[in-house]
C-alpha cells in the first residue's frame, strides 16, 4: 500500500511510500483519496498530517504515465478533495517538494518544512505547466511577481526563502515529524485554511508582458513558459474553480505537444544512460584523492569541478611556472564560483590552503584514487605521461585521459594496468558542461566504468559511456555534419545565414560563432593532422584555413566569422570578398540555399553519423547520441535530442535527403546502413532504446 492512514491521539497520520521518489502514480492518488476519506470519517481525529518515507517528500506526478491515457482520481481531484475536508491537514515536507508534489502541499491547510527542504514547480521543463492547482495556488500565498518567477524558471527554492514568501507556514526546529504533528496539535478544532479561498492577487499587465518579452528573447521557440504566464494571469482573473478549469486546459493541451514528448524524452534519457551492465558488475573506486597531469585549460577547468564537488586534487606540471600559473587559474575559476554565488569566500579560501595542491613531481600522485591526464593533445605526451602515472599510482588507481580524439587503446598500451585505463572526455569549460564521455577501451575494466560513472555523479555532471573512435560520440558526429556545412558554404551559403538558420531551429549556437568562440587554429590543426588521410574527394573548408593563416583567429584575435571589435559582433566585413575569391579559385559557381534546405543538410549530415555510431557501438543506444549532443553541443532540449528528432520528422524522409543530396556528391552522401534497415523494417531509433547487454 503506497499510502497508509493511522492516528495518534487526535492526529491523522497519512504516510505516503512510494519510492524512489514518492511520484504521484495512480495507486497513490487513489490511497490518497481513500486516506483523505479514512480521516474524515475518523470521529477521534481532529487534524492529520501527510509524510513521505525515504528520502523525499513527493517529487511530483508520475511522469512515466504521461502520454499514456490518465487513470482517475486526477491529482487535481484528489488535491481538491483534501483542501476541501473539514479538518486541517498540514504538509510535513522534506527532500524535495516538485510538481505535482508542491501543489499537493499546497492543498494542504498548513505546510511545514525541513530547513534542507527544496522546493518548486518544474513542469516546463518537462513542456507542461502546473497542472494539478499550482498555477492559481501558488499566486495566492506568495504574490504574483515570485510565483510567475518560480513557475516559469522552474528554480527550486530552499526552505528558508519559501518561509520568507509565505509558501510555507513554518521551518521545523527539531525532528519534522514531531514537530509537523504539534503543528497539527495548535489547528486541531480549528477551521481549516483553505488556499484556494484566498483573495487573487492584483493583475500586472505592464510586468506580465515584460516577463513574456523577456522569455521568447530568452527561450526561442518554447511555448510551455509562455502559455504559464497566460494560464495564471487569466485563471486569476476569475473565481478560483474556473481558474482551475484554465489551468486543466492549458496543461491537456501541452501535454499533447511534441516539446513535451521531446523532454520528457530527455528526463528520462538523462536516467537510462547510467543504466548500464558494468555499473551492476563492480564497485567503483573511492573518490577520496583526485590526480590531474597538466593544469591548462581543461586541466584547470577539472580541477575546478572537483574542488567544487569537495574533492580533494593534486596537479601536476611541467615545471614551477607552469605549476604556479595553473594554481592562478584555478584560484580565478573559484573566483568565478564565488562571485555567482556557487561558492562560499571562506570555503574558497580553504580550498586554495588545504585541498588543492600543485606540484611538479608525480611522486606527488601516489595516494590518488583517481588520475586524470590533461596535457597536449599528442599521443607522445600522452605516452610519456601514462609510463610516469605506471609508475607512481598506487595498485587499484583509475587512469583516465581526457584525449578529445586520440586512441585510448594506444595510450593503455603505455601501462601495465590496461585495465585500469579509460577516457574521462570533459567539455569545456569542464566547470560549467555538465557532459563526461566515459571512454571505455578494449581492455578498460568495468570497476574504470563504474568509477567515470561516480565520479560524474559526485560533480553533478551526465556520464555517457563511449567506444573508442575518432572523437567518441560527440566530436565525431559533430566533424560530420561541420563538414556538409563548410560544403554549403563552399558551394555558395553565407556562413552568417547558415549560423542564423541552425540557432532559429534551436542550436544554442551557429556553427561558426562555436569556432569563433574555439578559436581557428583547432579546426586548422586538426586538418593539418589529418591532411595525409584525406580522401582526393573530401571537400577542404578553404575558406577557413586562409581566414587562419590571415591571423583571424575568432575571438581571442578580435575577429574570425565575425568582427568582435564591434559590440555586439558584428559579421566579419572582408569576409564576402574572401568567399567569393575562394570559390573562384575552385571553380565553384555559387548557389543560394534557403534556411530549410541548411536546417535539412545539417540535420541529414548529423543522423546519418549518429546511425554510424550507434550501429558500430560506439553509442550503446541512440538515447545515448541525444544526451550527448543535449549537454555537450547545444541541440535544442525542447526536439530531445538528434535521434528523437529523427523519428519525430520521419527516417524515411531524412533518407530520401540524403538520397537526393547524393545525386550531386556521391562521396559525403551515403546512407548509413542501420537507417536504410530502419526504413525498410518501418522502426524508428527509439525501437533500439532498450538496456544494452553488454
Ligand atoms: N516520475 C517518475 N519517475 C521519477 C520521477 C517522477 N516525477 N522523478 C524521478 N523519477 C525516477 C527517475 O527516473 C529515476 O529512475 P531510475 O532510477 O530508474 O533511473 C529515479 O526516480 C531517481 O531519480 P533521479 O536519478 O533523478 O534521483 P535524484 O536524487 O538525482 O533526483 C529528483 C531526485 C530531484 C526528485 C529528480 O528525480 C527530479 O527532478 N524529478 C523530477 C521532478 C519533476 O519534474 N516533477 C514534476 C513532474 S510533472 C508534474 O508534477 C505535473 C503536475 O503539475 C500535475
Ligand atoms: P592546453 O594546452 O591548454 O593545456 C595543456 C597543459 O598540459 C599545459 O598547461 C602544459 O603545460 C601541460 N603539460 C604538457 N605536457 C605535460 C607533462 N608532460 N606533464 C605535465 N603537464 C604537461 O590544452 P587543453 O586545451 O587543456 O587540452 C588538454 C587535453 O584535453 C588535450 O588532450 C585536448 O585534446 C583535451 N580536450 C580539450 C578540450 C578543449 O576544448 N580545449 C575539450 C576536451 C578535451
Amino acid at each position: 500500500m503506497p499510502v497508509t492512514y493511522a492516528r495518534q491521539g487526535r492526529i491523522g497520520l497519512i504516510t505516503i511510500d512510494n519510492p524512489p521518489v514518492n511520484a504521484t502514480g495512480q495507486a497513490v492518488r487513489a490511497g490518497l483519496m481513500e486516506a483523505a476519506q479514512a480521516f474524515a470519517a475518523d470521529d477521534r481525529a481532529q487534524a492529520a498530517v501527510i509524510f513521505c518515507a525515504g528520502r523525499t517528500w513527493v517529487a511530483g506526478a508520475d511522469i512515466s504515465e504521461f502520454g499514456k491515457p490518465p487513470q482517475a482520481p486526477f491529482l487535481p481531484d484528489v488535491i481538491t478533495a483534501i483542501e476541501a475536508l473539514e479538518k486541517p491537514v498540514v504538509a510535513a515536507i522534506h527532500g524535495t517538494a516538485l510538481g505535482g508534489g508542491l501543489e499537493l502541499a499546497l492543498g494542504c491547510h498548513a505546510r511545514i518544512s525541513a530547513p534542507s527542504a527544496r522546493m518548486g514547480l518544474p513542469e516546463v521543463t518537462l513542456g507542461l505547466l502546473p497542472g494539478a492547482g499550482g498555477t492559481q495556488r501558488l499566486p495566492r500565498l506568495t504574490g504574483l511577481a515570485a510565483a510567475l518567477d518560480i513557475i516559469t524558471s522552474a528554480r527550486q527554492i530552499p526552505a528558508a526563502q519559501a518561509l520568507e514568501l509565505g509558501l510555507i507556514d513554518a521551518l521545523a526546529t527539531g525532528d519534522l515529524t514531531a514537530d509537523a504533528i504539534a503543528l497539527a496539535e495548535t489547528l486541531a478544532g480549528q477551521p481549516p485554511r483553505r488556499t484556494g479561498d484566498l483573495p487573487a492577487p492584483d493583475a500586472d499587465p505592464a510586468a506580465t508582458d515584460a516577463l513574456k518579452a523577456t522569455l521568447a528573447r530568452k527561450l526561442p521557440g518554447q511555448i510551455a513558459q509562455t502559455i504559464a504566464v497566460d494560464v495564471v494571469t487569466e485563471g486569476l482573473a476569475l473565481p478560483f474553480d474556473q481558474g482551475m478549469a484554465v489551468e486543466r486546459a492549458g496543461f491537456l493541451a501541452l501535454m499533447d505537444s511534441p516539446q513535451r514528448a521531446a523532454l520528457i524524452h530527455a528526463f528520462f534519457s538523462e536516467r537510462a544512460v547510467g543504466h548500464l551492465p558494468q555499473l551492476r558488475q563492480a564497485q567503483a573506486a573511492p573518490l577520496d584523492g583526485v590526480g590531474i597531469v597538466g593544469g591548462g585549460l581543461m586541466g584547470a577547468g577539472i580541477a575546478t569541478a572537483c574542488l567544487l564537488a569537495g574533492l580533494d586534487v593534486t596537479l601536476i606540471e611541467r615545471d614551477d611556472a607552469a605549476a604556479s600559473k595553473a594554481r592562478g587559474t584555478v584560484a580565478g575559476l573559484l573566483d568565478g564560483a564565488v562571485a555567482r554565488g556557487k561558492l562560499a569566500a571562506d570555503r574558497r579560501d580553504t580550498i586554495l590552503s588545504g585541498a588543492f595542491r600543485t606540484d611538479t613531481d608525480y611522486a606527488a600522485l601516489s595516494k590518488a584514487d583517481l588520475l586524470i591526464e590533461a596535457v597536449f593533445e599528442s599521443m607522445d605526451v600522452k605516452h610519456q605521461v601514462f609510463a610516469e602515472l605506471d609508475r607512481v599510482a598506487k595498485p587499484g588507481a583509475v587512469l583516465a585521459t581526457n584525449t578529445s580524439y586520440l586512441d585510448v587503446n594506444a595510450i593503455a598500451d603505455a601501462t601495465a594496468r590496461p585495465g585500469d585505463v579509460l577516457g574521462l572526455h570533459f567539455f569545456s569549460p569542464a566547470h560549467v558542461m555538465r557532459l563526461l564521455e566515459v571512454v571505455v577501451a578494449d581492455r578498460t575494466s568495468p570497476r574504470a566504468v563504474a568509477t567515470g560513472f561516480a565520479l560524474a555523479k559526485r560533480l553533478g555532471k551526465i556520464a555517457v559511456r563511449a567506444g573508442v573512435c575518432d572523437g567518441f560520440i560527440g566530436n565525431r558526429i559533430l566533424s560530420h555534419y561541420r563538414a556538409a556545412v563548410d560544403a554549403m558554404v563552399l558551394d555558395g551559403a553565407d556562413p552568417i545565414a547558415v549560423d542564423r538558420a541552425l540557432t532559429d531551429f534551436g542550436f544554442a549556437m551557429g556553427p561558426y560563432a562555436v569556432t569563433d568562440l574555439a578559436g581557428l587554429d583547432i579546426g586548422y590543426m586538426t586538418r593539418q593532422r589529418k591532411a595525409a588521410d584525406r580522401h582526393p574527394r573530401d571537400r577542404v573548408p578553404v575558406f577557413a584555413d586562409r581566414l587562419y593563416e590571415q591571423g583571424h583567429l575568432g575571438r581571442k584575435s578580435g575577429r574570425g566569422y565575425y568582427d568582435y571589435a564591434a559590440k555586439p559582433p558584428v559579421p566579419n566585413p572582408d569576409l564576402p570578398a574572401l568567399l567569393v575569391a575562394v570559390r573562384a579559385e575552385l571553380g565553384l559557381t555559387p548557389r543560394d540555399f534557403t534556411d530549410a534546405e541548411i536546417v535539412a543538410r545539417t540535420m541529414a549530415a548529423l543522423v546519418n553519423e549518429a546511425a554510424r555510431v550507434v550501429a558500430d557501438g560506439t553509442a550503446a543506444r541512440p538515447l545515448d547520441v541525444d544526451v550527448v549532443m543535449l549537454n555537450g553541443y547545444g541541440f535544442p532540449r525542447w526536439r530531445g535530442g538528434p535521434m528523437h528528432w529523427a523519428d519525430a520528422h520521419g527516417l524515411d524522409r531524412i533518407l530520401a535527403d540524403i538520397r537526393h543530396f547524393a545525386e550531386t556528391d556521391d562521396h559525403f552522401w551515403r546512407p548509413a546502413p542501420l537507417l536504410v534497415d530502419l526504413v525498410a523494417t518501418g522502426r524508428r531509433f527509439a525501437d533500439l532504446n532498450k538496456e544494452p547487454q553488454s
